[in-house]
């Protein structure tokens, strides 16, 4: 029997249907535009397949026929057991669709997933291809790219990957890593919070072997977030000075900044200066140049000042910086140059921009005045850097870091950004060299990521913006 009420079910039945099946087809298109398929790579040349890779559960499972014919192996299929066996020299390995448990050469192996089967190809975990076969591997979410190397390969030495902040001068330092070693070494650079974002982001996936970053702060956020893992490197401890490096060894400085006075000797006598503290002093001002308080540099040795006096005793001093109404200016580099323009008498600033402005100009009318010598010594930071927790060429990233802090590593790390060599045996560059010895502040790195927050806000408590 046909009522009113009946048709107008039917009619809202048929208007819902039409919407979710509009809904469905917008949202596989979009889909399927937002993730483009995900390719496989073999030792530098993408490989065509039948089957595309798939993420399930969070897991790359990649075709196993595909992949490991290319490798050379012979790949049988037996459709009874749904198993496959892997042949190639001396290696003999079966594997079951639906069991995690496999054989490699009569040994158990475990999967850490089951492989699949879709459409006739069977899926296995890419982990599979490196523990399970010896492959190099490892994921591009940028990409979308599954990255393998085989054997020769990695006795050609394989690659290592950074992703650095820290991009002066790096290029030359890593082909005489190539040179040393026939590692080649691959980095993407970007900010520091940016470059921490993405090795969170991409997880067990991540290509970067190594984090390397500028400011010790960077480096213990690293740390402190779980992406670095703790080395046991005997010349790592060796070559790098305990205050220097993370007390759990997670992150390593590898060049020295000192971040200290710097003054125009036309307008300032160096008995007038003497430390940061003195800087707060009322003769001073209208007369200074600082960096912003945005910038990491200040909020370290702002940390380093909470350290040392405690945060009731550092926020006066702060507060005198303050009153004395500095030109804030986020470059180091453009500091120097208001000083020697004659736009300001006294700065704080890293070292290795007077260094660089000092190369290029000797005549360049600014000196350093190393601060705070009849105490604790002058502010010291590190750029550094440590392996990621799920480094897909771990061994090549220690190679690098114990490279870096050794002789050769040292002399040319440092010397390309006119730093202090962290490796206390290695000399410095003839420029800084020429700035004399002093005192440093013995303070442990990892103390300026612990007391950020705190320096942070006491900035912005006494009004320094
Ligand atoms: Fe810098």
């Amino acid at each position: 029997m046909k009522t009113p009420l009946n048709n107008s079910f039917r009619r809202l039945g048929l208007l819902l249907l039409t919407t979710l099946i509009l809904v469905t087809i917008i949202h596989s298109v979009a889909q399927a535009t937002a993730l483009r398929p995900i390719r496989v790579v073999i030792d530098g040349t993408a490989l065509t397949m039948e089957a595309t890779p798939q993420i399930r559960n969070g897991r790359i499972m990649v075709p196993f026929r595909a992949v490991t014919e290319r490798l050379g192996a012979q790949v049988n299929w037996n459709g009874r057991e749904r198993s496959v066996t892997v042949t190639k020299g001396e290696m003999a390995l079966r594997l079951v669709v639906g069991q995690t448990a496999a054989t490699n050469s009569g040994r158990t192996v475990t999967l850490e997933a089951a492989p699949l089967q879709v459409a006739g190809h069977v899926l296995v975990p890419l982990r599979f291809l490196s523990t399970g076969l010896g492959y190099l591997v490892h994921w591009d979410s940028a990409t979308r790219s599954v990255i393998i190397r085989s054997a020769a390969e990695q006795r050609a030495g394989g690659v290592v990957n950074l992703y650095t902040s820290r991009h002066y001068g790096v290029e030359p330092v890593f082909t005489a890593f190539t040179r040393a070693t026939g590692i080649r070494v691959r980095f993407t650079t970007g900010s520091d919070a940016v470059l921490r974002e993405r090795i969170r982001a991409e997880g067990r996936h991540t290509p970067a072997d190594i984090y390397m970053a500028v400011d010790a702060g960077n480096l213990w956020l690293a740390g402190r977030d779980g992406l670095l893992e703790a080395l046991n490197s005997a010349t790592l401890t060796r070559n790098i000075p305990s205050t220097l490096r993370d007390p759990g060894n997670r992150w390593f400085g590898l060049t020295q900044r000192v971040r200290t006075i710097m003054y125009h000797p036309d307008r300032v006598r160096p008995g007038e200066l003497s430390t940061y503290e003195d800087l707060a002093d009322p003769k001073w001002r209208g007369r200074l140049v600082m960096r912003p308080a945005t910038h990491s540099y200040t909020q370290s040795l702002v940390a380093s000042m909470i350290a040392a006096h405690g945060e009731a005793r550092a926020e006066e001093i702060v507060r005198g910086w303050v009153a004395n109404q500095p030109t804030l200016i986020d470059s180091d580099t453009r500091i120097l140059e208001t000083l020697a323009a004659g736009r300001g008498d006294v700065a704080i600033t890293n070292h290795y921009y007077l260094g660089r402005l000092l190369q290029a100009n000797p005549a360049f009318p600014v000196r350093i005045f190393w601060a705070n010598q009849d105490n604790r010594g002058a502010h010291v930071n590190v750029s550094g850097a440590g392996v990621t927790a799920h480094a897909p060429n771990r061994e090549n990233a220690i190679k690098l870091l114990e490279w870096l802090s050794g002789p050769e590593g040292q002399k040319l790390f440092a010397d390309s950004n006119h730093e202090y060599p962290a490796n206390p045996n290695v000399a410095s560059h003839p420029i800084i060299a020429g700035f004399g010895s002093f005192r440093r502040d013995p303070l442990n790195m990892a103390e300026y990521g612990r007391l950020q927050e705190a320096a942070v806000r006491l900035l912005d408590r006494a009004g320094y913006r």
